[in-house]
């Protein structure tokens, strides 16, 4: 009998490696990774562009209605890339420029709708593991393992200096720690699905861990909840 598919959450705050392992356990798994910031990233990117009044509502919906998103797996990287109306902007999304916008447009309910009912259609089949901040309390509240990532803000700085110095050999170790805490914020107080720790979820520390170490942690709690659905 093949293995009884679940559906794995991922939250947390920004910079902790949440896709990284929710990447690692898909490919583990054999199920499909959402990373669903890149979504929340590509429809700041249209409304950077297309300079959108976000505090217009009719401005706000007629920009959705011309927002395409789509997944396609890049072999190169392993992991699916994200297409806004065609477009692979997935090295754009992760530039400050839509990294200083997206905590801010992310608030908007609407957008907010926009984005969930696309994850929840995407999870319908189970076997699915997305990464963001609301996938456990509002996209999948009966996910059947929640994982609440956190990591010391020091270490999270770091990280994601590395990662944007790649495209961006001026950025600063200040500059990202500021674009961290404003999203900190943002994301934990906004009215409209703030970031929380779900109640059932387990949480996973990973400051002093190495990749492999929590990746073994989350797999041993996926595999032991596949085995007795099974
Ligand atoms: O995971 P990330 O850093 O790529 O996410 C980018 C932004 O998108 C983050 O600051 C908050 C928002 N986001 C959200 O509000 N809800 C999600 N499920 C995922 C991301």
């Amino acid at each position: 009998m093949p293995d009884k598919k679940i559906i794995i959450t991922l939250d947390g705050w920004s910079s902790c490696g949440k896709s990284t392992l929710a990447r690692a356990m898909a490919s583990a798994l054999g199920y499909v990774f959402v990373d669903s910031g890149a979504m929340y990233r590509a429809i700041t990117l249209y409304f950077i562009r297309n300079q959108i009044d976000i505090a217009d509502p009719v401005a706000v919906e007629k920009a959705l209605a011309s927002v395409q998103l789509q997944f396609v797996f890049n072999p190169a990287r392993g992991a699916s890339d994200i297409l806004l109306n065609g477009e692979n902007v997935e090295a754009l999304i992760r530039e400050m420029a839509v990294a200083s916008r997206v905590s801010e447009i992310a608030t908007l309910a609407r957008v907010r709708q926009f984005a969930v009912q696309q994850q929840q259609r995407l999870g319908k089949e189970k076997g699915i593991v997305m990464d963001g901040r609301d996938i456990g309390t509002v996209v999948f509240p009966q996910a059947e393992l929640k994982i609440f990532m956190t990591a010391d803000k020091d270490i999270r700085v770091q990280r994601r200096l590395k990662e944007l110095q790649q495209s961006d050999p001026a950025i600063t170790a200040a500059m990202v720690r500021d674009n961290l805490e404003q999203r900190d914020y943002m994301d934990a107080n906004r009215v409209e699905s703030p970031l929380r720790q779900a109640v059932d979820a387990r949480v996973l520390d990973n400051s002093n861990l190495s990749p492999a170490q929590q990746f073994e942690l989350a797999m041993g709690w996926a595999n032991a909840i596949i085995n007795q659905a099974n």
